[in-house]
């Protein structure tokens, strides 16, 4: 019970991660609110997390608009009876393939989301945050918020400035009482993944055998790993955290292997 009665809300949260994230911190006695763009989803996320209605909760928001976001954070106060004390900013979107056949409406609708999306969503919840005693702010980044990959760029840019994002607001607000880090996955096995190999004409199960091979630790982290990095960061055990960027990569980040 180290997330006992946390209000968190979860952007993203409707599938993948930001699901695992949910069921981890449900688990642990937070109450959670699911914001998502896909309603359909939302709905299935709910019947799949089968939690009592005062602990989980749903909404349907599109964080790139600032109205939604306002609204979001409004219907979080609202349905889980108070401020929130964990944010954790998690939807985003892939994007695969040579920056010169890429078209321009798909590197903004990349760079709406991964970027002005978190940061749109991370300032409406800040008002709420700041009225918390045990707030946190996490971000999900990625092995791309560090290191650079051919045919990524797009989305390499996107999650880098994740990491800049992390640090100025880690020190913007500290002092303010909210601690902000981030969570940087490699390859999960997530519809968002077996979207982005679709994208660029990727045999997925070979891929994800591939991937596996090429790292450390002979696997790919789970979303349940990425969801355990979430619980120890919003925990009080991680009071003393901020600024910081944990690397669940299963060791693709260490160096050349
Ligand atoms: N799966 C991976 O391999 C991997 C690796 C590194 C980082 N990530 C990051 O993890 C995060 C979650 O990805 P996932 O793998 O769970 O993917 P996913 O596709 O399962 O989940 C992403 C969710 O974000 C939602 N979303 C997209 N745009 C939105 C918007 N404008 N407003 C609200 N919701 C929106 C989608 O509807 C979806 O439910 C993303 O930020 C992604 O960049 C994923």
């Amino acid at each position: 019970m180290r997330m006992k009665q946390m209000r968190t809300v979860i952007t993203g949260g409707a599938g993948g991660l930001g699901l695992a994230t949910a069921r981890a911190f449900l688990a642990q006695g937070a109450q959670v609110l699911l914001a998502d763009l896909d309603a359909p989803a939302l709905i299935e996320a709910q019947r799949q997390l089968h939690a009592p209605a005062g602990d989980l909760q749903t909404a349907c928001c599109d964080i790139t608009e600032p109205a939604d976001c306002e609204r979001l954070v409004a219907v979080a106060e609202e349905g889980l009876g108070g401020p929130i004390d964990v944010f954790v900013a998690n939807a985003g979107r892939p994007f695969g393939g040579p920056l010169e056949q890429a078209e321009p409406t798909a590197i903004r609708a990349v760079i709406d989301t991964n970027i002005t999306g978190t940061l749109l969503s991370a300032q409406a919840a800040l008002a709420s945050l700041r009225r918390s005693p045990r707030a946190s702010l996490l971000l999900t980044g990625s092995l791309q918020s560090v290191l650079g990959r051919a045919e990524r760029s797009v989305y390499t840019a996107s999650k880098h400035a994740i990491a800049g994002m992390v640090k100025s607001l880690a020190l913007e607000w500290g002092p303010l009482g909210v601690r902000v880090n981030g969570i940087a996955p490699t390859l999960v096995d997530t519809p968002f993944l077996r979207q982005a190999y679709a994208q660029a004409g990727i045999e997925v199960a070979q891929a994800l055998t591939r991937a596996a091979q090429s790292l450390p630790l002979g696997r790919i982290p789970t979303p349940e790993d990425f969801a355990h990095a979430a619980v120890f960061l919003a925990s009080e055990e991680a009071r003393a955290i901020t600024g910081h960027m944990l690397m669940v990569d299963c060791g693709a980040s260490a160096g050349k292997f």
